[in-house]
């Protein structure tokens, strides 16, 4: 129940008319993982949803507003994005569209002119994408560093990312620094030493991207294992252009996340299916890179628990859309729109290791997504229509 007497923080709003509300909880509602309520109601106090259910039984409320027999679903849970950047690689992606496979040399472009970029340049950027997945229903994000490689770049990377969330991850680790083509093994001695200490006061996690002409197995344990004796958690970039360690170091290490997940052994699946570790996928790079997609579906039957994320960066998957990587999981990686919404909110919320987003339950941050649909199957089936007309983050109206 909600008391009486408010201040005016503490005001409770009452959103009512919601023709299908996704919970995420799955004893409310249907029975389903959605928890889905139809003709359901949202009370929200402060920066906290305070109360769900059935319209008929909603509580007095100082405000109310109508949802006109629109969906709500929670915010959607980016977790992982590679927003500190500068430039762009429009030509590489013109180049990739006529026919050149992607390579990861092209993040040298972007160290490049991240490297050169002022510090107002890199935060007008940030700003900048932020404010556009905003507009498109993500209300928490992580991002990353990796565009700097020098300890002064990649500690100023995580103080611009910092300054807009908590999930920040530090990827000094995402190719060899170009100082250091002919010295790999000096560049890992870099990345977990004064590397590791200038930039662990700014990061929640710490993220090796495990690939053939990045990271082997063995280096990337040794540099996640660093991290977390510096007090940061694992994620990894794992077997997205090709099978390796990754995925398996993942399970073992305890990682929230491995991250891509584009080419799995069985072996890798079973690993995930008997850990902790989510498996994120990220459609956008495969769009963006013309590979061919991730078999979610393979996942999700091994019980494996799957997020969708955007990948947001210049080089592989320049979109900061959940929905656009909702539809293209629907269409493309055998999801149902049931697993996709759910991997966009509370799959995301699972490879942060958070549950207080992801879901709107009582006790849960109010970050809520209003969509211009009756139900959150249209995220899917109307593909590219800007579905978004309300956003709710922290309890405050800010779309
Ligand atoms: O997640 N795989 C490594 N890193 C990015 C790509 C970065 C880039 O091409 O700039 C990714 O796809
Ligand atoms: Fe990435």
């Amino acid at each position: 129940t909600v008391s009486p007497a408010h201040s005016a923080s503490t005001a409770s709003t009452l959103i009512t008319n919601i023709a299908a509300l996704v919970t995420n909880d799955p004893s409310s509602g249907d029975g389903s993982p959605l928890g889905l309520v139809q003709d359901a109601a949202v009370v929200i106090e402060g920066d906290r949803v305070v109360w769900t259910g059935d319209q008929s039984k909603a509580p007095a409320t100082d405000n109310r507003i109508d949802a006109e027999g629109r969906a709500v679903v929670p915010g959607f849970v980016d977790s992982h994005s590679h927003l500190v950047f500068a430039g762009d690689r429009t030509q590489e992606f013109n180049a990739r569209m006529s026919g050149r496979p992607y390579s990861a040399g092209g993040i040298r472009t972007t160290v490049a002119a991240t490297r050169a970029a002022s510090d107002e340049e890199l935060e007008a950027n940030v700003t900048r994408y932020l404010a556009e997945a905003l507009r498109q229903g993500t209300t928490t994000f992580e991002t990353k560093s990796g565009y700097g490689l020098t300890v002064e770049d990649e500690a100023r990377a995580l103080r611009v990312a910092a300054a807009h969330t908590d999930e920040v991850t530090y990827l000094g680790a995402h190719i060899v620094a170009p100082e250091f083509a002919e010295d790999p093994a000096g560049y890992v001695s870099l990345v977990t030493g004064e590397m590791l200490d200038a930039c662990a006061p700014h990061a929640r996690w710490i993220d090796v991207f495990c690939e053939k002409g990045a990271f082997d197995g063995d280096q990337a344990r040794a540099i996640l294992t660093a991290g977390k004796a510096k007090g940061l958690h694992p994620r990894i970039h794992a077997n997205q252009l090709s099978y390796g360690p990754g995925v398996q170091l993942a399970v073992e290490l305890d990682a929230a996340s491995a991250d891509h997940c584009t080419h799995l052994t069985d072996a890798d699946v079973d690993a995930l299916a008997g850990g902790r570790t989510v498996a994120t996928l990220l459609p956008g790079a495969e769009f963006s890179t013309r590979a061919a997609w991730p078999d979610a579906r393979r996942l999700l039957d091994a019980g494996v628990t799957v997020a969708l994320s955007t990948d947001c960066n210049p080089g592989s998957s320049f979109t900061s859309s959940v929905p656009f990587c909702i539809a293209l999981a629907v269409r493309d990686m055998g999801m149902t729109p049931d697993e996709a919404v759910w991997a966009a909110t509370a799959g995301g919320a699972a490879a942060l290791r958070r549950d207080d987003v992801g879901r709107i339950t009582p006790g849960a941050y109010a970050d809520l997504t209003l969509l211009d649909a009756p139900s959150h199957v249209h995220l899917a089936y109307r593909p590219g229509v800007p579905l978004v007309s309300g956003v709710w983050r922290r309890g405050e109206r800010v779309v």
